[in-house]
């Protein structure tokens, strides 16, 4: 039994760790990724299925990874070596990390371009730009040098800042400031578009099910999506699971954060839907859809320079509190495996970061001749962490789980003495069949494309 040291840090109220693990769920995913989705992929039906794919196998899979860093109280290397000692396992936390290492190099290039933004918005650069005009700015901002590099570099300072103070006063301090504020300002979003004309159809469009439209393809994507956005797979949800006192009910915890998560990604995916809608815009653009089609709406209202600066600073803030959670899982390995402070790794990680990340901040710019299967570096960086790695590593995990730590133990990590309430039973069948089976699938489809 691995004994959990006395002198680990842990949340300072149930709520400070709800909203922290909320912050590192709701991300770019939510609010770029999820719309862009559901409106290729059949609106209301693709929310119906994607509702099943978290039921069925989102909120388990949280179980597992909560359980799994409770129990050990340990980073995610650690908890896959002491749970189970004397096996190779720890690799899977090695592949974990690794994933995020990975993602981190280009999420934070993403996120130092919601930076960017936001101060062209708040500086009102963005006014009076057309579609057309967007699209050049977004091919400059991008295609440069200093801009990207800056925006990477300041935003990881910033997240790094941050967790530098620790669970309670860092991480838990600023999800319970950052994530209200992301949900008044996308609701302030909402409650502006939806008096667009036109508006209204698009959210009838969105939540209407169009059953024709759902294939094989969706539900492979609708599973990573579920993927990407608890934050599965990276050992993200584990670390923050190290921090749980014994008294934090996990099931019940599961089940409010990943709806919160649903909740925030239906929100944004209203916003961005109803106002593309009001406009004509085809939601299908990518990237662009939140650095173009976005602002050329809110340039059409009055006060525009505020509208974009809110959407911009609410998609920062979401980026921030996920990057927040990415860096706390390399902080947590290299604290317990070395023995180092958190003030001694927290400026180490952040630089390997910065220097993992330059050339997927210059992968449109000065590296756009580099071209790695047939994408650039950062969409190469991409589709190998979110179609490969990813789903490798959650397989490592459940199996994990499911077999060699073991789901008995795992539940009674989970239930205490109600293991045997149909619930827990229906809990170790997923986790034990179900949820392998289909990451085994997920994985050899992002293999082969
Ligand atoms: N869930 C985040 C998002 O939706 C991304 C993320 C993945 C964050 C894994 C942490 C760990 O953008």
């Amino acid at each position: 039994m691995p004994d959990r040291s006395s002198d680990r840090e842990q949340w300072g109220s149930r709520v400070g760790f709800i909203l922290a693990t909320v912050g590192s769920a709701v991300g770019l995913g939510n609010v770029w990724r999820f719309p862009t989705i559901v409106a290729r992929s059949g609106g209301g039906a693709f929310l119906l299925l994607y509702m099943g794919i978290v039921l069925l196998i989102g909120i388990p899979l949280m179980m597992a990874e909560l359980a799994m860093g409770r129990r050990s109280g340990r980073g995610v290397v650690g908890a896959f070596r002491s749970l189970q000692p004397g096996r190779g396992w720890w690799l899977g936390g090695i592949v974990a990390a690794a994933a995020v290492f990975f993602i981190l190099s280009y999420y934070s290039v993403i996120a130092g371009w919601t930076l960017v933004y936001t101060s062209f918005g708040a500086a009102g650069d963005l006014q009076g730009l057309d579609v057309e005009g967007l699209e050049q700015l977004f091919a400059q901002v991008t295609g440069g040098t200093l801009l990207p590099v800056a925006g990477q570099i300041l935003f990881i300072v910033l997240s790094s800042g941050v967790v530098y103070f620790g669970v309670t006063d860092g991480i838990e301090r600023w999800g319970k400031i950052l994530i209200p504020s992301i949900v008044i300002l996308l609701l302030l979003l909402l409650g502006r578009v939806l008096f667009l004309p036109g508006a209204i159809d698009g959210v009838m469009w969105f939540l209407r099910p169009d059953f024709g439209r759902l294939s094989l393809g969706v539900a492979l994507e609708a599973m990573g999506q579920v993927f990407f956005s608890f934050s599965l797979g990276m050992g993200a949800v584990l670390t923050y699971g190290s921090y749980l006192s014994r008294d934090d009910d996990i099931s019940r915890n599961s089940f409010v954060i990943t709806l919160a998560d649903v909740a925030i990604a239906v929100l944004a995916g209203l916003v961005v839907i109803s106002a593309l809608h009001a406009f004509d815009i085809d939601p299908e653009v990518g990237f662009g859809l939140v650095f173009v089609a976005l602002p050329a709406v809110f340039n059409t209202l009055a006060f525009s320079p505020f509208w974009n600066a809110v959407f911009f600073v609410s998609l920062a803030f979401a980026a921030m509190t996920s990057l927040i959670s990415f860096l706390e899982v390399l902080n947590a390995i290299f604290m317990e495996e070395f023995g180092w402070s958190r003030r001694r790794v927290v400026p180490m990680v952040g630089t390997a970061i910065i220097l993992v990340g330059l050339p997927s901040a210059l992968a449109q710019g000065a590296l756009a001749q580099v071209i790695l299967f047939d994408r650039d570096i950062m969409d190469a960086v991409d589709a190998l962490t979110s179609s490969v790695i990813l789903p490798l590593s959650g397989l490592i995990t459940v199996l994990y789980v499911g077999w060699v730590w073991g789901a008995g133990a795992a539940a009674r990590e989970i239930a205490g003495d109600r293991v045997d309430s149909p619930f827990i039973h229906v809990w170790i069948f997923i986790v034990r069949y179900v949820a392998p089976a289909a990451l085994v699938y997920i994985f050899l489809a992002g293999i082969a494309t």
